[in-house]
């Protein structure tokens, strides 16, 4: 497995700092002991508070995520897990601010999303978030580099070549500038989806499934890249994944079950993350969170 290879060099001066000295956010037990509203701390990136999301009403509503209380630390890598239809991609589009939740707040820094309308939500994604996903959603006509200014465009800002250069350096793909997506692999493309997401210097980098269509060895590189931009230049990453070697690149695992919090893990190892899923998809969240 790629994930033990990295793991002891990967770690560099967060080590001292990380997991926070007072226990953490969120309990084991799935409650909420973190104190909910105001004031934000400073190191926060972004916060959830009791947030909640249905599908469908009445009886046959679907609880996709039924309060959430989770604070994520500035400069830190979190991996979220659960079994499938445990409330991910819901958590992911809530906390990024594609999506509203029907209760709850969700806060970028000091910035409510969940009050903002939706014009302001657009331009906050386009010039404060970065995104990821499985599917690289690169645009073919567009060389590498024009990919890559393409979220500073889109926030009205000047498309800086030397910012791209830098970002592409920075992803080991500056001499594929004047390529096209097709002329690359997956794991360059993937890459260059990367660099594209950190173009703005974004507050936080929301990626879902980033390493799903990659083999492992390619998917070793995007997640070793991931946990540099954090490590070097102190961005945010929050990962959606179902691979537990992906999220043992994170500080910390959180899982999901059923639309609840169902614990979290600090610096876990694959087998201990593997452990833990089979855990939850055996049902065993409701005697966890009883106890
Ligand atoms: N647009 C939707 N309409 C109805 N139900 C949905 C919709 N999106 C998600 N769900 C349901 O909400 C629950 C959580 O889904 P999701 O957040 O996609 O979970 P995950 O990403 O962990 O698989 C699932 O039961 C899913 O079927
Ligand atoms: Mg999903």
């Amino acid at each position: 497995m790629f994930g033990r290879g990295g793991r002891g060099t990967r770690r560099t001066k967060r080590d001292a700092e990380y997991p926070p000295q007072h226990g953490s956010p969120v309990s084991t037990g799935g409650g909420s002991p973190m104190p909910v509203g105001p004031p934000v701390p400073a190191d926060c990136a972004v916060r959830l508070e009791a947030v909640a999301k249905a599908y469908g009403r009445g009886s046959s509503a679907v609880h996709a995520l039924r309060g959430i209380d989770l604070v994520i630390p500035r400069a830190t890598f979190t991996a979220v897990m659960g079994p499938s239809g445990s409330g991910k991609s819901t958590f992911l589009h809530c906390a990024a601010g594609l999506d509203r939740p029907d209760a709850g707040r969700v806060l970028l820094g000091a910035d409510d999303l969940t009050a903002m309308k939706e014009n302001q939500l657009t331009r906050l994604r386009r010039t404060r978030l970065g995104f990821v996903f499985q599917a690289f959603n690169l645009l073919p006509s567009l060389t590498v580099e024009k990919n890559v200014l393409l979220p500073l465009r889109l926030a009205g800002q000047r498309p800086e070549r030397g910012r791209a250069a830098e970002v592409l350096a920075m992803v080991g793909l500056d001499r594929h500038t004047r390529r096209r997506p097709a002329q690359l692999s997956g794991g360059q493309q993937q890459r260059v989806a990367i660099a594209r997401a950190l173009v703005t210097r974004p507050d936080v980098l929301f990626a879902d499934e980033p390493t799903g269509a990659l083999d492992t060895t390619t998917a070793a590189e995007v997640l070793a890249l991931l946990r540099r931009a954090v490590d070097d230049t102190g961005a945010t990453v929050v990962m959606v994944t179902h691979d537990p070697v992906a999220a043992s690149y994170a500080d910390r695992v959180v899982f999901l079950a059923e639309g609840n919090l169902a614990g979290e893990l600090y610096r876990p190892t694959p087998e201990a993350i593997a452990a833990r899923m089979v855990d939850l998809s055996q049902g065993n969240t409701r005697q966890r969170q009883a106890a």
